[in-house]
């Protein structure tokens, strides 16, 4: 069949295994088949593009010999087997802290917390733009570029620059300050739109409709950048020693990484790396911008677009792309998809923090406050194994806190005057 969404330079020839062990791309609501390619709408019905494999055979023992980042996963990703020789930025394998403290304060038995703050640009993008950006290098994309907001534009900016790739990155131009400031400082091209993200997400979709080898990571190179986001499932599985958790808490903005969280625990049970054993996924969103959990509740099939209006700006997508495969996932494994308030978001911040001595955006803010409210509700059974996403770091919104947290006192620098505080 041919494809509609062409966006590659047309008379670029593919290497030998610059996919790995990627064959296509397969639509996900018909099933038609397209090449591999800068495609990521069904010529057929205009659904969304994710890819397909012929794996290898995979052992837990060859993932453990490889790099402690995401390409020990390398064939389970449509990256070549080399991907690990050419400069990016290594994300992945962040650490799986066992929350005690945090899930003892909220009745929860056996609670792990996922941090990808640690990543190189301090969130989860890190792992999806090392996808894309293979990607792009191997369909000669001459730009690197995404729509995003505000952890995209780190990854993209910073991955490119290490690539030696031309960035450009569109943002809202209503985005928290360091996360302007932690993008413009890698010197690409970054501009800032009069409008929320939706409006410059369609900016995008245009631009990558009428330019030549541009590759928008997360518009015409979608299906490859997704892949990325299976790498937290993978981690989490191989961390708690190749076991599913039986639950998972994971923050919802365009969906993509829900979903491809389930993809990658199916994956590892279809490749025989890990037991078969039920497992919930549980999406968490901004009540300001929760289209998701609004149809999920309303027993919806369709999710309707919103206006977002939340602080926790990294999730603010109004009309979520994977909206309707979050569904299908919560749905199907039992899981649900929940909102909570922005005042819940700071308690949340703050919870994490107090506890277990890990710092959140505003994002992770939601997600731990999510996780409180599905224990407190009944949703989420509190004797499972749980693991709750924290993926971006809470110095890029320091300003959601900056009204809560401060110093107990100021003080001249006197035993007298220390003493007279009370706090000794
Ligand atoms: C910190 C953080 N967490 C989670 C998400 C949600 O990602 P997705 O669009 O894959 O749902 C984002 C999206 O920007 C984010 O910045
Ligand atoms: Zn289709």
């Amino acid at each position: 069949m041919s494809t509609s969404v062409v966006s590659s330079p047309a008379s670029r020839v593919l290497r030998e295994g610059a996919f790995g062990s990627a064959v296509n791309l397969v639509c996900r609501e018909c099933g038609a088949t397209a090449s591999l390619g800068a495609y990521y709408a069904c010529a057929e019905c205009f659904g969304p593009l994710e890819i397909g494999y012929d794996f290898p055979a995979v052992s837990r023992e060859q993932i453990e010999a490889g790099p402690k980042n995401i390409w020990r996963y390398q064939p389970l990703l449509p990256v070549p087997v080399d991907i690990a020789g050419s400069p990016n930025m290594e994300p992945g394998f962040t650490r799986l802290i066992k929350a005690h403290n945090l899930g003892r304060e909220l009745g929860i038995r056996n609670l792990w917390v996922k941090d990808d703050s640690g990543n190189p640009t301090h969130s989860f993008k890190d792992r999806v733009v090392a996808v894309a950006l293979s990607a792009a290098r191997e369909l000669g994309m001459k730009v690197f570029a995404c729509p995003s907001t505000g952890n995209l534009a780190n990854a993209v900016a910073a991955a490119g620059a290490r690539a030696g790739m031309k960035t450009v990155v569109f943002i809202p131009d209503d985005l928290e300050r360091p996360k302007v400031l932690t993008t413009a400082v890698y010197g690409g091209t970054l501009i800032a739109v009069k409008g929320n993200y939706d409006d410059v997400n369609r900016l995008a979709s245009e631009i990558a409709g009428e330019e030549d080898g541009w590759a928008f990571v997360n518009v015409n190179v979608r299906p490859y950048y997704s892949e990325g986001s299976k790498t937290l499932g993978f981690e989490v599985t191989e961390q708690l020693g190749w076991r599913l958790p039986q639950q998972v808490v994971i923050p919802v903005a365009s969906g993509s990484q829900l979903t491809k969280v389930d993809k990658g625990f199916s994956e590892l049970v279809s490749l025989g790396l890990v037991e078969e054993a039920p497992y919930k996924i549980f999406g968490a969103q901004a009540h300001g911008c929760s289209p998701v959990a609004a149809a999920f509740k309303g027993g919806h099939d369709v999710v309707r677009p919103v206006k977002p209006d939340t602080i926790a700006k990294s999730l603010a997508i109004g009309n979520p792309a994977d909206g309707p495969y979050v569904l299908d996932v919560a749905r199907r494994t039992g899981g649900a998809i929940e909102d909570v308030t922005d005042e819940e978001v700071l308690d949340g911040i703050q919870l994490l923090a107090r506890t277990e001595g890990v710092f959140a955006e505003t994002a992770g803010g939601v997600t731990i406050a999510t996780l409180k409210k599905l224990v407190e509700t009944g949703q989420l059974d509190p004797d499972a194994e749980t693991v709750v996403f924290n993926t971006g770091d809470g110095l890029k919104t320091l300003d959601a806190v900056a009204d809560r947290v401060g110093p107990a006192a100021t003080i001249e620098p006197t035993y007298a005057a220390f003493t007279g505080t009370g706090l000794s």
